[in-house]
């Protein structure tokens, strides 16, 4: 019988992730390494937006351009990531900025303009890799969106409740079966799924599954998932292997936070916006 567990495909170790800690050629530029469209953070959700778009650049993104979910960008830069190019999702959406791959949904809210630039984005987006977060999933679980998202990869990335909701079950049945909530995620929406929590998930279109080893309860604090979301929008559009992206993002994350309190810097107190500077060091060798 085909059980959830007779698609389990193995763990998720730095052993298996050589794409994260390829060297960088000398021949390189930024052009080399992506950009990333970050479409989020409406009024009062700023951070989010800010915290994926951080994230994306500190994991090796060449670009990072944030679209926020409101009639004009809230400030004119960010003061301590001033390489972030801002503007609202309009402009974002309505310029070919060569995005190589799009985050959405981070803070972006519920209603009707933010699925209107999703579903806008979709079409858009020409096959360049989508992860979709947060309110965007909540969307999608209201119908608010639905999921004609074109060709090119898309990953969603729920936490338990968010898995709930797009199921239609409550989040102590996801979690009561972690496997088989990310697989009848991934083959309903034909999408890579992220399934959050301790011992996150990954579940390809085809239902193979792994489960990661990396990650503490330092990240129960509010926006890692937002800093996850900018890390796979990133891997992404550096262009790693799929597979390699996907697993390599979410081991960085859980990883980066280990390093984190291994120095002592949580599990008490940590902060969402300290895992990017520690996924930096991890991919540069430290
Ligand atoms: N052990 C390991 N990892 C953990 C643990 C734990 N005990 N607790 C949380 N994490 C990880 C999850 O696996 C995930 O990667 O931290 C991250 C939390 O992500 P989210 O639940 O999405 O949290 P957050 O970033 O605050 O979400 C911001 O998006 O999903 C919405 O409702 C959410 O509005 C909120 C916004
Ligand atoms: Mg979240």
């Amino acid at each position: 019988m085909n059980t959830p567990d007779s698609f389990f495909v193995g763990e998720i170790r730095r052993d298996d992730l050589p794409a994260l800690f390829a060297a960088r050629g000398p021949d390189t530029h930024k052009g080399s390494f992506g950009t990333v469209g970050v479409v989020g953070g409406g009024r009062g959700m700023e951070g989010a937006a800010l915290l994926a778009a951080r994230a994306a650049l500190k994991t090796g993104a060449g670009k990072v351009l944030v679209g926020f979910a409101q009639d004009a960008a809230p400030l004119p830069c960010d003061p301590l990531q001033p390489e972030l190019m801002l503007r609202d999702a309009r402009s974002l959406l309505d310029t070919d900025w060569g995005v190589t791959a799009w985050v959405a949904g981070c803070g972006i809210g519920a209603g009707p303009s933010a699925a209107n630039a999703l579903s806008e984005l979709f079409v858009l987006r020409h096959g360049a890799p989508l992860v979709l977060d947060a309110d965007g999933l909540n969307l999608l679980a209201n119908g608010g969106i639905r999921p004609n998202w074109g060709d090119g990869p898309v990953v969603l990335t729920p936490h338990p409740a968010e898995a709930g909701r797009l199921l239609g079950l409550d989040t102590s049945h996801i979690q009561a079966d972690r496997p088989a909530a990310a697989q009848a995620l991934a083959r309903r929406f034909g999408a890579w799924v992220v399934l959050k929590g301790a011992a996150t998930l990954v579940c390809a279109p085809d239902g193979t599954w792994r489960r990661n080893t990396s990650g503490n309860p330092g990240l129960a604090t509010a926006g890692t998932g937002d800093v996850l979301a900018g890390m796979l929008g990133s891997l992404l559009a550096q262009r790693l292997p799929l597979e390699q992206a996907v697993a390599g993002a979410v081991w960085l994350h859980g990883a980066a936070a280990d390093a984190l309190v291994a120095r002592g810097i949580g599990p008490i107190g940590l902060t969402a916006g300290e895992l990017a500077d520690a996924a930096r060091g991890l991919r540069n060798g430290g």
